[in-house]
């Protein structure tokens, strides 16, 4: 796809949502696999389904509803996107990160991205929240291509990409409010194979603590369009060799174990920032 096909594709996905509300949130949450409840409890302003937004790729895994959900949490308007797609499903990247680059074309100034993942950290437990503080991506660079110039720049900086005072922010909730918050750096590799054991002693060798199949990229991507990110990780089964067969199913299940805590952490958040 050559620039300016992506640059349209970008712009006819941004005016197609854009026609269906007038809102304009500054704050994205991008709920991740088994996370999804969080978006039901919210008094919602607009639901639209990634189907019903021109261009939008569809996901297809079970456990992510696909759609936006416009909501407020407390007097903010935010932004939830209420599954994602992953590079495993067969997409392009820049259909991957197509999403968080149509935030940043609706207003979008601050991203909260959450995810579940393999615990490698031998402290992590099934249940464990993991602060992002840094990532390593396996998966193949979603700026890669023609750079779209009304985007960013060609080359941005990854050195903060997930930006200290927001994760002091949530540290700070995690503190008030009792809430076990580790911290700790997020591998993430294509799938949707998970991982061999060997490659997990690799990634625990290389610094990771979680491993996953989505988030890095994204987080790339929202770098790249000047937004502000947090991350969190939801240990949802510890890593390839630390015990147990690892199943999809996991990540449905010990949604269980974290879901009110995340909940908390994501309100919060949005309660305390100012953007
Ligand atoms: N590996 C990769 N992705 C995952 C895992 C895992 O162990 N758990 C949840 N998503």
């Amino acid at each position: 796809m050559d620039k300016t096909d992506e640059t349209d594709k970008i712009q006819t996905a941004y005016l197609s949502l854009k026609s269906k509300i007038d809102l304009k949130p500054r704050i994205g949450i991008v709920l991740g696999s088994g996370l999804g409840d969080f978006a039901d409890s919210l008094q919602k302003d607009a639901v639209i389904p990634y189907g019903a937004v021109k261009g939008f790729p569809v996901g297809t895994v079970s456990g992510h509803a696909g759609r936006f959900v416009f909501a407020r949490i407390g007097d903010k308007p935010v932004l939830v996107m209420q599954g994602r797609v992953h590079y495993y499903e067969g997409y392009p990247m820049s259909d991957v990160v197509l999403p968080v680059r149509v935030m940043a074309l609706l207003g979008v100034k601050v991203l909260f991205l959450t995810n579940a993942a393999g615990g490698i950290n031998r402290a992590f437990r099934k249940g464990s929240l993991m602060a992002i503080t840094d990532h390593i991506c396996a998966a193949p660079n979603p700026l890669i291509g023609p750079n779209s110039d009304f985007l960013g720049k060609r080359f941005p900086d990854m050195t903060e990409v997930y930006d200290r005072k927001l994760s002091d922010i949530l540290f700070a909730i995690a503190r008030e409010e009792n809430i076990p918050l580790q911290r700790g750096v997020y591998y993430q590799c294509t799938g949707p194979s998970f991982e061999t054991p060997a490659e997990i002693r690799m990634m625990e060798r290389m610094g990771a603590d979680a491993v996953g199949m989505s988030t890095a990229v994204e987080a790339i991507a929202a770098r790249h369009a000047g937004l502000r990110v947090a991350g969190v990780s939801a240990i949802s089964n510890l890593a390839a060799g630390f015990g147990e067969e690892l199943s999809h199913n996991d990540v449905t299940e010990a949604a269980k174990l974290y879901k009110d805590n995340l909940a908390k952490l994501i309100s919060g958040f949005v309660e305390r920032i100012e953007v």
